[in-house]
């Protein structure tokens, strides 16, 4: 039986508005280095993603996922292991290991796709002096259904929750708060294949100020207030450039929602400036089910089985059950 399955498709300003947005940055003269458009992305950024919470722009995903473990975590030392899944990205693993954490890989479910906390339990029964915190991911940018549950697991054992929602900017948990606010933070990845891209970039989002603060001087170097350097640091920053794509397709986001207050600059939807499509794909259109026979579409499968979460699918990963469906 055919069903829908909703996309987010998300589009680049044309060449016009990106032409204007450049001439305002060689008009001010200013790049980089939180700019008068980054400051504003930022703003925008936290004001669409729910009340209270706090955002730094980064120069891409990963960089976000490691300011997001050193914040919370510190620097670690070798000994110690965070919590991921084992079916995700490379740069979860690789964020651990650039923090001086080891990836302590755990199952996921399967049928949600997500990491499975019977699977976390488990480890953490057996070895939790070992275990430093809880990298979970929102696979495919969906809301995980069971966010509940892993920060009751977290508090169980004591534990820190970082969150790496990648794709996952503009979804929905099945509470209906926008994915952005759980753990202690969460990190988005804006990259060009990304549902909310701005070519390279990434956003760190947390209700506490203060780690999203320790996040800025991390992603300058450690310089704390002058230029002083007295930690750890990187160059993680957002170009102006990138910020002033974000803040275009925002204005088309932001429209569908009641409390984000955006830059009131060109009318353009996320989606595509020339055939708007509102940021909440799944709740317009009809949700995939599952297929009764044949090839097992998972993600479909996941979006089902998240209602009423909303999400940002951009892409479909189909689980055959033989090569021979294939052809
Ligand atoms: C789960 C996950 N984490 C982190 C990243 C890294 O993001 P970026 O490419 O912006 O560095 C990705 C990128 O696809 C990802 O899928």
């Amino acid at each position: 039986m055919p069903s829908e399955i909703p996309f987010i498709r998300p589009s680049f300003p044309g060449p016009a508005e990106l032409a204007e947005d450049f001439g305002e940055i060689v008009h001010t003269n200013w790049y980089t280095n939180f700019g008068p458009k980054e400051r504003q992305f930022a703003r925008a950024l936290g004001e669409y993603l729910g009340p209270d919470l706090h955002v730094a722009t980064l120069a891409n995903g990963t960089l976000a996922l490691i300011a997001a473990l050193h914040t919370t975590l510190g620097p670690g030392t070798r000994d110690s292991y965070l919590l991921m899944p084992s079916f995700t990205f490379i740069a979860v693993a690789q964020a651990a290991l650039w923090t001086g954490y080891r990836p302590w890989f755990i199952d996921i479910d399967p049928d949600t796709w997500q990491p499975s906390a019977p699977s976390a339990r488990a480890v953490l029964e057996c070895s939790r002096d070992r275990v430093a915190g809880i990298l979970l991911t929102n696979t495919f940018g969906v809301g995980n259904p069971q966010i509940g549950t892993w920060e009751d697991l977290a508090a169980e054992w004591e534990l820190p929750i970082v969150l790496d929602s990648a794709a996952g900017f503009g979804s929905m948990y099945a509470e209906g708060e926008r994915v952005g606010g759980r753990g202690a933070c969460e990190i988005f990845s804006l990259h060009a294949t990304k549902p909310f891209a701005v070519g390279e970039g990434g956003a760190l989002v947390s209700r506490d100020p203060r780690l999203v603060e320790q996040a800025h001087q991390f992603q300058n170097f450690g310089f704390v207030g002058s230029r002083e350097s007295t930690q750890l640091g990187i160059n993680g920053k957002l170009q102006e450039i990138n910020a002033a794509i974000g803040l275009r397709q925002l204005v088309g986001a932001a429209a569908t929602s009641s409390s984000a207050t955006v830059p009131s600059s060109p009318a353009q939807v996320w989606g595509s400036s020339r055939t708007p499509k509102p940021l909440r794909c799944a709740s317009r259109a009809r949700a995939a089910r599952p297929p009764t026979t044949g090839p097992r579409c998972s993600p479909a499968w996941v979006n089902t089985r998240s209602r009423p979460a909303t999400t940002t699918t951009r892409r479909y990963t189909c689980s055959l059950t033989s090569r021979q469906t294939l052809s």
